[in-house]
């Protein structure tokens, strides 16, 4: 038996640097250098480190209040509902502390739903490659066997097709008439930075609407202003029934969020469903600064901006690079998908100053702060191109 000298449970491989203080994009680690964040902890750092407004609210509300309970009325929560709902056009909020809570919230409001039209065993249609979390009912959802294995019996009522497959998503209507809802990542994170096309997501919404099923996007990885958009889905002009967020909600501070819209905002009666933790007032106020800074400073616009010109100046310094199979993504959610396995390269650029991620084995993923400058952006792509293309070359 080995134990973990850290007196952690080995669920991480984690990477052996610890950091001590950051400031914008760029963090310091224990021995005093520095690197450029290209990751914002896996797109949950919207305003980057040591944001000074958000810094000041959650001072001052620290200071005043950090957590009463849900058998009190919370003003904070309140307003960032009514912000989130300004935000998404939909109707009613539920608050929670992280993205896996909040996708088990959609997937009961799918139970509920599928009962509620009268079906014992209701259906939800998942996909392949997705990742909706760890808890067992989000795994069970989940479309990577890797984080499955160990932990069945699964969930049983998830039936899972092809992304961006319509006529798969048609046969199983026909042979399944228990089907309540359909759940997606509007922009798969963990499964390479793939997007469902917006002709998929226009057609999804008016089979959901012809069929009664809910429609439920997970903007847990890819909401909150990352893709240029409040939430990606509008890139394709569609409303969600359920959508699920997290991560960048909080700028760092945990926080989880269902929207829902019209019927499925009637779902959960008292005693359904609860939190202790769930939109307590430090967590509200980190939301609400976080939106407030995204549309003071223009973040919207930086993320379209400085996606566009990472996107351009990336598929320039890797035109001639054979091996490359795509770069593709939406605003600051960035993959380069390679032609072979590249976790390698994580270790690599943090030898040259710069913080990255590798998912689905292949696909380079980067997911800056919304406040990234020009400059810096450019600065990512000057640090990464030639780690990419040495690596290539060398054993392509
Ligand atoms: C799309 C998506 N959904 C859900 C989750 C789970 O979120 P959490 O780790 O906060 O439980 C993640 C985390 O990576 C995610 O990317």
């Amino acid at each position: 038996m080995t134990v973990s000298p850290h007196a952690l449970m080995p669920t991480y491989s984690r990477q052996p640097v610890a950091f001590t203080h950051g400031q914008g994009v760029w963090l310091w680690d224990t021995e005093g250098r520095q690197y450029l964040d290209a990751l914002s902890g896996i797109a949950v750092n919207t305003l980057g480190h040591n944001h000074p407004s958000l810094v000041a609210a959650l001072r001052e509300q620290v200071g005043q209040l950090i957590h009463t309970s849900n058998l009190y009325e919370i003003p904070l929560q309140t307003e960032l509902a009514q912000t989130l709902v300004r935000l998404s056009g939909m109707t009613n909020v539920f608050f929670c502390n992280s993205g896996l809570e909040a996708n088990e919230a959609a997937i009961k409001l799918a139970r509920k739903h599928g009962h509620q039209l009268g079906f014992d065993r209701p259906k939800i249609i998942v996909f392949e490659k997705s990742f909706h979390g760890r808890s067992l009912a989000t795994l069970s959802a989940t479309g990577n066997e890797k984080v499955q294995k160990g932990f069945e019996p699964l969930v049983e009522g998830f039936v899972r097709v092809p992304l961006n497959d319509l006529n798969t998503i048609a046969r199983y209507a026909e042979r399944h008439p228990d089907i309540s809802a359909v759940f997606l990542e509007t922009i798969q994170g963990e499964g390479g930075i793939r997007p469902s096309d917006i002709a998929t997501l226009k057609s999804l919404r008016r089979l959901c609407t012809e069929k009664n099923w809910l429609l439920m996007l997970d903007e847990v990885q890819c909401g909150i202003g990352r893709t240029g958009k409040w939430f990606a889905h509008q890139w394709a002009d569609v409303i969600p029934d359920v959508m699920p967020l997290a991560k960048g909600l909080g700028s760092g501070v945990p926080i989880g969020a269902v929207v829902a819209h019209g019927i499925a905002a009637t779902i959960f009666e008292p005693g359904n469903h609860g939190t202790t933790f769930g939109g307590n007032p430090l967590a509200m106020r980190a939301g609400l600064e976080t939106i407030r800074a995204i549309e003071s400073e223009g973040l919207l616009q930086n993320a379209a901006d400085r996606g566009a010109q990472m996107k351009a100046a990336l598929t320039e310094a890797l035109r001639h690079t054979a091996g490359i199979q795509e770069i593709r993504g939406h605003g600051l959610m960035i993959g380069i998908e390679l032609a072979k396995p590249c976790a390698a390269l994580v270790a690599q650029a943090r030898d040259a100053g710069l913080l990255i991620n590798v998912t689905a084995d292949t696909v380079i993923r980067l997911l800056p702060a919304l406040t990234l400058t020009a400059s810096e952006a450019d600065e990512i792509v000057a640090r990464l191109a030639p780690l990419v293309r040495k690596f290539l070359e060398d054993a392509p």
